[in-house]
């Protein structure tokens, strides 16, 4: 069995080093493993969470389609899309919000911080949260179960949240599964062995300590970001400590191992600074230098990267659809062809054969019809005094034995201990009635 990998991105920045070599990568090079079948996608539905600036989220959803397109996902083996190509998506959402506990959520940490926040500066407690970002767990349950998804490479911050996925999955599992596994229930994944980079103040890079070095900016670019790396004061000729530089941690996350140990003997005979910059900057450029040109040409046609999200949301869909037609059959949004059925003959699999519909009658008796797999009527069954007489009757019906069918006229009865327990309604003539009494004895045949 394949295991499905499923992540997503939130589409707010711009790709940097740090997003590289923590996410981008292992992810690109898990989607190749053949036994693994990959589900990335531009979160842009939680961008909208944090940020109300169009073209901010417009531009950013266009760089990180480009970069991992550049970065050398596979888009024919893994399925690359954007949440909000995928109506299914937020359909699902509501499902999942409506077996979600609020008393779950209100211990999501986000929101949480959030509360807190605001309890500090004394004021409202919920000022400024929206119900968007309470919400934030569920929709990214939804992008998860909608999927069956069994494992998800996140950050430590988001393993709550795959959590929630579970309990939320499993309650909905537990109230209208049936017994059935509707959904699979998702596991996170911290990759241990991915480097956190420093950024160039040695604090972890991220955006909002404004210390990234730019994945896909122009060369010049990359070599200012390099000189402003943090450096001790040590001079040329100096021996330095590579495991007190995070000058040497970035070069190793790019490196070969002999390239590595390499590096740290130059350091510690005492290279400059300057040259070490210089050394990095060669390997950088070496790693990402092809692909900032796949990356340049994505950016500069835009209709293509269109085309190629739009393909992977068809594939996307082509699971997402039929699966929310289950699980809305499954809560009970069914379509009105299907009559309501009463207790356990209710199953999904008859509904394209033949099949018993029972009933209470305004008097308080119980009839069954038995209805072919067109949905016309078969037979109307005599009234019993209670549920449980009328679905003996039906099923000794279907148990197999030899059925006492009488004819009269262009219609016929269905007789049990020489009683009558049902009749079908009158046919047009001879042979409609024929038919009829044909799809009643293929109906009655029990089916393994
Ligand atoms: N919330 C995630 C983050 O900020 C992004 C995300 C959205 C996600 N939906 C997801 C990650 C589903 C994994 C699975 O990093």
């Amino acid at each position: 069995m394949t295991t499905r990998i499923l992540t997503g991105i939130t589409t707010t920045g711009t790709p940097h080093l740090g997003n590289y070599a923590g996410a981008i990568r292992p992810a690109i090079i898990a989607s190749r493993d053949p036994g693994a079948e990959s589900f990335y996608f531009l979160a842009d539905y939680h961008a909208l969470i944090k940020c109300d600036d169009p073209l901010r989220i417009q531009r950013s959803r266009l760089e990180i389609a480009a970069t991992w397109l550049a970065c050398g996902l596979d888009v024919n083996r893994a399925t690359f899309y954007r949440q909000s190509d995928i109506p299914e998506i937020t359909e699902l959402t509501w499902l999942l919000t409506c077996v979600a506990g609020k008393g779950l959520l209100n211990r999501a940490h986000a929101y949480k911080a959030s509360v807190d926040k605001n309890l500090a500066e004394g004021v409202d407690p919920d000022a400024g949260i929206t119900m968007g970002l309470f919400s934030y767990p569920v929709l990214m349950a939804a992008d998860i179960l909608m999927f069956n998804a069994h494992k998800v490479p996140v950050g430590r911050d988001q393993i709550q949240h795959v959590e929630m996925a579970r309990d939320i999955g499993q309650r909905f599992n537990h109230l209208f599964g049936n017994g059935k596994e509707l959904f699979t229930l998702p596991e996170a994944v911290v990759e241990e062995g991915v480097a956190t980079l420093p950024g160039l103040d040695g604090r972890k890079m991220s955006k909002s300590y404004d210390n990234t070095i730019p994945l896909f900016g122009s060369a010049r670019q990359l070599k200012d970001a390099i000189a402003r790396i943090v450096t001790d004061s040590r001079l040329p000729g100096e021996a330095k400590d590579p495991d007190n530089s995070h000058l040497f941690t970035l070069y190793q996350a790019f490196a070969s191992a002999a390239q590595q140990a390499e590096f740290r003997a130059e350091l510690i005979a005492g290279l400059g600074w300057g040259d070490a910059k210089q050394a990095l900057f060669k390997l950088l450029e070496g790693e990402l230098g092809e692909a900032r040109e796949r990356y340049q040409a994505l950016i500069e046609r835009p209709a293509e990267l269109e085309d190629i999200l739009l393909a992977g949301a068809a594939k996307a869909r082509s699971i997402a659809t039929p699966f929310l037609g289950e699980l809305r059959e499954a809560v009970g949004l069914r379509s009105f062809r299907e009559r309501v059925v009463a207790g356990a003959t209710a199953q999904k699999k008859v509904a394209k054969s033949a099949r018993f519909v029972s009933f209470r009658e305004e008097d308080g008796s119980f009839r069954f019809r038995l209805l072919d797999a067109e949905g016309e009527q078969l037979l109307l069954s005599v009234a019993f005094a209670d549920g449980k007489a009328a679905g003996q009757v039906s099923k000794r019906l279907q148990s197999g034995s030899a059925l006492d069918i009488r004819q009269q006229g262009c219609g016929f009865s269905l007789w049990l201990d020489e009683a009558c327990v049902a009749t079908s309604p009158e046919f047009a003539d001879a042979p409609g009635c024929a038919a009829a009494i044909d799809r009643l004895r293929e109906a009655l045949t029990p089916r393994e």
